[in-house]
């Protein structure tokens, strides 16, 4: 599954609805995600001197360890210091009973992006010339990470 978004924002996803919930793994105790080709691009666009406007965007694809039949996961990434969180909350059969359990786990680690950053300025910009004053383009290289959950609660 791959995912594209503008960074900053926070958003849900339902993962594939499945009639029956699977089995409980021992990685759903302690979910690892493995994040793979993350990029990341931002722009900023200089009105003025003093006003930019900036946007970026991130994408990744994501496989996930245990078996996430309906789940729902929230990603957020913050660019400065690239902190990409995550939680999910899933539902599976714990063969003792068996009793079907609820988790929810968080995890989150820092992606440490390898970019290029491109500056462009009209020296000539004056208010009545439009355009751009400066224009500042940041690509990074395809990079992947590992999230290993730090909390993890359960609901029977
Ligand atoms: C990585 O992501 C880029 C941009 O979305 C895409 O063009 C490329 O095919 C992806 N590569 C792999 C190996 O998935
Ligand atoms: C999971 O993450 C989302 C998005 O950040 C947040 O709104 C929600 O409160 C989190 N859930 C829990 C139980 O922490
Ligand atoms: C930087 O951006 C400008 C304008 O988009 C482009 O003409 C130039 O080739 C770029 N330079 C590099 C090194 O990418
Ligand atoms: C953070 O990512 C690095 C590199 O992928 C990995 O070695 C490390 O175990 C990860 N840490 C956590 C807490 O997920």
């Amino acid at each position: 599954m791959r995912f594209i978004f503008s960074s900053l924002l926070v958003f849900p996803f339902l993962a594939f609805a499945q009639s029956d919930y699977p089995a409980c793994s021992p990685n759903s105790k302690k979910p690892t995600w493995s994040l793979k080709n993350i990029s990341y691009h931002a722009q900023e666009y200089w009105t003025t001197p003093a006003h930019a406007v900036p946007n970026a965007q991130i994408s990744f694809s994501i496989q996930q360890c245990p078996t996430f039949y309906r789940s729902i996961a929230f990603f957020k990434f913050t660019n400065v210091g690239g902190k990409l969180e995550l939680n999910q909350t899933y539902t599976c059969w714990e063969d003792l009973g068996p009793t079907l359990v609820t988790y929810f786990a968080y995890g989150f680690n820092n992606t440490i992006f390898d970019c290029n950053t491109n500056i462009t300025t009209k020296p000539d910009w004056t208010p009545e010339s439009g355009g751009y004053y400066k224009t500042v383009l940041t690509d990074c290289a395809p990079t992947s990470l590992e999230v290993v959950a730090s909390e993890i609660s359960a609901i029977a």
